[in-house]
């Protein structure tokens, strides 16, 4: 084995995302320590009791009165909030501020694309801006906590909350989350127009088997430290205020009781002093797992392990008092998670400023927020396939028919977890199209199926008696959004209904079809798309969704996305994600079912590590998507090829658009281990990436750093280290199209 480097410094262990995390204030902390001094033991458990608005507001008001209340959920009207606030601060013993909460995930009223789809625009500032809009909208609504972001890694497609998620990577998800809380909580969290974010769900909720929600997770330390926990280390780096456990068990061990991950990691290791909720029910849940005899059991278990407050399912109000009294559970535990709530509360302002203004409430849709979130569909939709350069449409066309279930589909197009997103703001593609183009060429609109899991063949009749009056035929086609999200989860990820069918019908008018792909997860439709003469994968764009394609589809605006996913070509060769490890074999020489002559031999094909009928090759990689320009990259340059501690390498290359069109070119940095002595190391990792804009004949030198840090991975004696050895350093377009070169770490 070779010699390593042992990091004894395991925090020192992050994305390099520094500043961010708030200093505990001394005369805070005093303040903090003289309430918990004054409170009955009934109050702390009132404030680690988190209910829900939508309980009778008699019951709810009283609660509050009485102290029995820390947080409420699901209240949006300000003036029953700013009500129930001055319950609190007049009229309860302590007059404790509550902090009302609310599921923003990807927009307030101003709904930007799905978190998956701005993941795919790998542009930080336009998560950052999406969050900065939502905390805005959502503040004057009188809401100061949001449940978001989701920092889930997932390489499960069927799981609907993928659509939640930032992807399938590490790093990826890291950059965009950090942009995220720094949109929704700005520079300074007591602001009042700033909210407090929530990491969430801690940890391990995007393995669920079978991408089925709520599932088991099985994730053995060493992935766990390397793939599914940097980004909640990310986000205690970056002041996220507040943390949320998940709903599943993890190795055995439901997250809401998980003395591991919220007490040894999170506190311990990462000292992170925000608060911890649980996610809805997950306390009682652990019944349910077979964790606990029973509710009183699970309030137990939850806050030993650390779960500060516990959301609406009262089982905390029900049985933590008694706990304590019996000497179950000790009064110290109730002091450290009211601590950590009251904390929450001042880094909020809510105790010098607990209302909202209702004179500035409820301000939504402001111009620059609506051109922001067009913005963010523009940079999130991905071109995945355009023969023949079928896009942009020429300026030579007299017609066009917009056809499809998702074409005027205002519910549908704002995406899953849009609780106050209103149908009636969204803009649709078949509105955009016509209003931008209405004037100039003629617009023929026909849905065909009036839903995606529709099988109406009249309806697809009638779209294609229309296709066949146009010059070129849009077909928006994809999944409704009600088809991803929580418990909305796939086994089959392809076009549900007559989608498919429908496709088949419009190619055979002879005109081309543009296939616009507006969904929550990748799907698998391989055959579709080489049906179609280009496809452009805009997952759920949010009210701007129409007019961002329109301006895309015309090429008033480039696609510069990428997937922030691999595209599977089926859902059998689930879990598909770019960074795994090589098996001994790798494939080679395959032969496809069809291929294999009857009557072979077992021996006949070879033994590697493929499917035979999927090969080995997802349908898109990681980091894929297509431009109407072209760039051309240059072999890559290092300053030095021996890498040592002190002394970082750089590594650059020439970007050149050598295209007609401006465009925007996400340039990404890959490292491969090659010989590790310790654990197998994956075929390829992202570790940077920069998105540049380039003229026509302009190019761009981009250049990367390259530090021993980045080389660290998490051994079987849990310890991060870097091993000394030979490294490959790729950058490219793709996970897949790449330039190469080798470096030694000494
Ligand atoms: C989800 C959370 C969400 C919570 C509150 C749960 O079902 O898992 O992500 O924040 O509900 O709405």
């Amino acid at each position: 084995m070779k010699s390593i480097y042992r990091i004894v410094l395991l925090a020192v262990f992050t994305f390099s995302f520094t500043g961010g995390y708030p200093q505990q204030d001394p005369e805070t902390e005093k303040k903090i320590e003289t309430l918990v001094s004054q409170m009955t033991l009934a109050e702390k458990v009132g404030q680690m009791n988190q209910l829900n608005g939508g309980r009778p507001a008699g019951y709810v008001a009283e609660a509050v009165r009485n102290g029995q209340v820390g947080s409420i959920l699901n209240g949006t009207d300000v003036k029953t909030i700013n009500e129930l606030q001055r319950i609190a601060v007049e009229e309860s013993r302590l007059k404790i501020p509550l902090v009302f909460a609310r599921d923003v995930i990807h927009g307030y009223k101003t709904i930007f694309p799905i978190p998956l789809g701005q993941a795919a625009s790998w542009n930080p500032a336009i998560a950052e801006k999406g969050a900065q809009v939502a905390a805005q909208e959502a503040s004057s609504a009188g809401i100061r906590w949001t449940f978001a972001p989701m920092i889930d890694v997932t390489r499960e497609p069927r799981w609907g909350r993928i659509a939640e998620s930032c992807g399938e990577d590490t790093y990826l998800t890291s950059v965009m989350e950090v942009a995220m809380i720094k949109g929704f909580q700005g520079d300074n969290l007591s602001a009042p127009t700033s909210i407090a974010a929530c990491a969430k769900h801690f940890a391990g909720y995007g393995a669920a088997e079978a991408g089925k929600d709520y599932n088991t997770t099985w994730i053995p330390e060493q992935l766990l430290r390397e793939v599914y926990l940097p980004p909640f280390k990310a986000a205690t780096d970056a002041g996220a205020a507040t943390f949320m456990c998940a709903f599943n068990d993890l190795n055995g061990v439901p997250a809401s009781a998980n003395e591991f991950l919220i007490r040894d990691i999170l506190r311990d290791e990462w000292k992170y002093d925000g608060m911890m909720v649980s996610d809805w029910g997950s306390v009682k849940e652990m019944v349910m797992h077979g964790f606990c005899a029973d509710e009183k059991e699970a309030a137990e278990r939850a806050a030993k392990a650390g779960v500060d407050m516990d959301m609406d399912d009262q089982v905390y109000f029900h049985h933590l008092e008694q706990l304590v009294k019996e000497g179950t559970v000790d009064e110290k535990l109730l002091d450290e998670a009211v601590r950590n709530i009251l904390r929450l509360k001042f880094r909020l302002g809510l105790f010098e400023n607990p209302y909202a203004d209702e004179k500035t409430a409820n301000d939504f849709y402001r111009e620059s927020s609506l051109e922001a979130a067009k913005q963010a569909a523009i940079e999130g939709t991905i071109l995945l396939d355009n023969k023949n350069s079928v896009l942009p449409l020429q300026n030579t066309i007299t017609s066009v028919a917009v056809v499809g279930p998702l074409s005027h589909a205002p519910a549908d197009q704002i995406g899953t977890w849009c609780f106050d997103g209103e149908p009636a703001h969204s803009v649709t593609p078949a509105m955009a199209i016509q209003k931008e183009y209405g004037s100039k060429i003629k617009v023929l609109t026909e849905a065909g199926l009036t839903y995606s899991r529709d099988k109406n063949k009249e309806g697809i009749e009638k779209a294609v008696a229309v296709g066949k009056q146009a010059d070129v035929i849009l077909f928006f086609a994809g999944e409704e959004a009600i088809l991803s999200g929580e418990a909305r989860c796939r086994a089959d990820i392809g076009f549900p209904g007559a989608q498919t069918e429908m496709l088949e019908a419009l190619k055979q008018t002879g005109k081309p079809v543009v296939m616009i792909v507006m969904c929550g997860r990748p799907m698998t439709i391989g055959k579709e798309i080489e049906m179609a003469d280009a496809t452009l994968l805009a997952f759920h764009g949010g009210t701007m969704a129409g007019p961002a394609l329109a301006d895309i589809l015309i090429g008033k605006a480039v696609p510069s996305g990428k997937l922030p996913v691999t595209m599977p070509r089926m859902a059998g060769q689930i879990p598909i994600y770019y960074n795994h490890k090589s098996t001994g074999r790798p494939a080679s020489d395959i032969t496809l079912i069809d291929d294999i002559e009857i009557g072979a031999e077992q021996t006949s094909i070879g033994f590697t590590s493929y499917h035979l009928d999927a090969g080995d090759s997802p349908l898109y990689p990681f980091g894929y998507g297509l431009s109407y320009t072209t760039f051309e990259y240059s072999s890559i340059r290092l300053d030095k090829n021996e890498l040592t501690k002190d002394s970082p390498i750089m590594a650059s290359v020439t970007v050149k658009n050598t295209g007609n069109y401006k465009a925007a070119e996400v340039v990404q940095l890959y490292i491969r281990d090659l010989v590790s002595g310790s654990v197998t190391r994956p075929v390829k990792e992202l570790k940077g990436f920069r998105k540049i804009t380039l003229e026509p004949g302009e190019s761009e030198e981009v250049s990367f750093e390259i530090t021993e840090e980045m080389l660290r991975f998490w051994n079987t004696r849990n310890e991060w280290i870097s091993e000394p050895g030979d490294f490959h350093l790729f950058i490219g377009s793709s996970s897949a199209d790449v330039k190469q070169a080798h470096f030694v770490l000494k």
